[in-house]
């Protein structure tokens, strides 16, 4: 199995191009299901999840021609509205093909996705949206069977709770449906805006887009005409390269960014000292003079992201003062504190917050990924430890990270792919 081996110590230098946002194509992939006809998509980031994602469509009669970042997605010859255990197992994300399938075919299957490694993470508000829409749902199997032979109509959903995914299902089921769609409640984060411009260039009339109120009016067409889309800059990618200059003091930029949508990010490493040169589309990092502590709650967007939560404790663990982290999103998100532990940290956990006191220095020693974001905090924790950090099980870091040891290696960083 591959993993990372990284000596520390060595400071960065340079630019690097951001990708583009794993956790927006996703969705953009999942919403071609509502086309008959090919549809563009660029600024794909190389990432195993969007592979899976394709291949998921490939299986189901669609066709992809992919050409480094671009690819062209065809779906006017799905055969098949079963999304099978091996590809769900593999991807959670996959659960986002419910929507589009039951909206454009009737009906569906798809495996329920169960669990992981963070949390529960369950899909019911997903499923109790597509019921208010008229779908009828049952769970067999292990699957999520969906039907809706005279298609859906359109409904008032009122979200319990902030969903990203189940923002975008209903999204993509609504466009579809016979008439007005209310979301309340809806997410707000910059991948459920692109996913919303995408539709709406499609001619969809989309209200509140950006808002916690998202009225659709669906068209109760079979299918919808999209034009290219290409790609948001990952927001997650950013602020991890951004916290990789932090912990090594180092000053790095980050070209094809968008600021706006790592705000919460740039907010709390200013409160740490560091400092930034923001253009339209590029970020210039300066290391603090002394590292400070930092406070954070995860909550959702415009918020402090969860999925940066692991790499903010990694800058924590050699900053002057004790940090206090607080998870609220996820129930089980602290798998990297024992981690980052082993090398050297001084983390405790209580409930849902993490106290992180200062330790004068890391030290290099064998590591195990155990989520995609976590993978990336002990990367950044490998960056400053006296020796060498090997992190292993780094399938993770791969089903989200486009090329995290060359950008790395390209920023000077001493990093390397070993097998064994
Ligand atoms: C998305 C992101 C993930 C990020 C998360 C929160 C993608 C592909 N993934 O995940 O990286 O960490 O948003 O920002 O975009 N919940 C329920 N019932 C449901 C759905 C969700 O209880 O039906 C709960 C979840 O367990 C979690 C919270 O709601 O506690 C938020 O989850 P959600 O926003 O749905 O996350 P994902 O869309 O799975």
């Amino acid at each position: 199995m591959d993993y990372l081996q990284i000596i520390g110590g060595t400071k960065l230098s340079g630019s690097i191009n951001i990708s583009g946002a794993k956790n927006s194509a996703l969705p953009v992939i999942a919403a071609t299901i509502l086309s008959d006809k090919p549809v563009t998509l660029t600024n794909l980031p190389n990432v195993v999840d969007i592979r899976t994602l394709l291949k998921l469509l490939t299986m189901l009669g669609g066709s992809v021609e992919q050409n480094d970042t671009v690819a062209v997605v065809n779906n006017g010859f799905m055969n098949s509205t079963k999304a099978v255990y091996e590809i769900v197992s593999q991807m959670r994300a996959s659960i986002l093909v419910l929507g589009p399938l039951l909206a454009r075919f009737g009906e569906c299957e798809v495996s329920l996705p169960g669990g992981c490694a963070i949390g529960q993470r369950p899909i019911d508000m997903h499923l109790k949206a597509l019921e208010a829409m008229g779908a009828k749902i049952e769970i067999k199997g292990g699957y999520v069977r969906a039907e809706a032979p005279n298609g859906l109509h359109g409904a008032k959903i009122v979200f319990d709770k902030i969903t990203v995914g189940g923002t975008e299902n209903t999204i993509m089921a609504a466009a579809l449906a016979h008439g007005v769609t209310t979301i309340v409640n809806a997410a707000k984060e910059p991948e459920i805006v692109q996913l919303c411009e995408m539709i709406a260039g499609a001619g969809v009339e989309i209200e509140g887009i950006g808002s916690s109120k998202i009225v659709i009016h669906g068209t109760g067409q079979k299918s919808l005409t999209f034009k290219e889309v290409e790609i948001i800059p990952d927001r997650i990618e950013a602020g991890t390269y951004l916290c990789a200059a932090a912990i090594t003091q180092s000053m790095i930029t980050l070209n094809k960014v968008n600021a706006e949508h790592i705000q919460a990010s740039i907010d709390k490493l200013e409160a740490m000292g560091c400092s930034f040169e923001i253009e339209e589309t590029s970020i210039t990092i300066k290391p603090a003079q002394k590292l400070k502590f930092v406070d954070l709650i995860t909550t959702e967007y415009p918020g402090f992201p969860t999925d940066m939560q692991a790499q903010f404790m990694a800058v924590a663990t050699i900053a002057e003062g004790e940090s206090l982290i607080e998870e609220r999103l996820f129930e089980n998100r602290f798998m990297h504190v024992s981690e980052l532990n082993r090398l050297g940290a001084d983390i405790w956990l209580k409930g849902n917050i993490a106290a992180v006191r200062p330790v004068k220095t890391l030290y290099g020693a064998d590591v195990m990924a155990t989520d995609l974001r976590a993978s990336s905090a002990l990367v950044l924790a490998g960056l400053i430890a006296n020796g060498v950090t090997n992190v292993h099980r780094i399938y993770h870091l791969d089903r989200g990270y486009d090329n995290l040891e060359g950008k790395l290696s390209a920023l000077g960083a001493n990093i390397t792919r070993l097998h064994g």
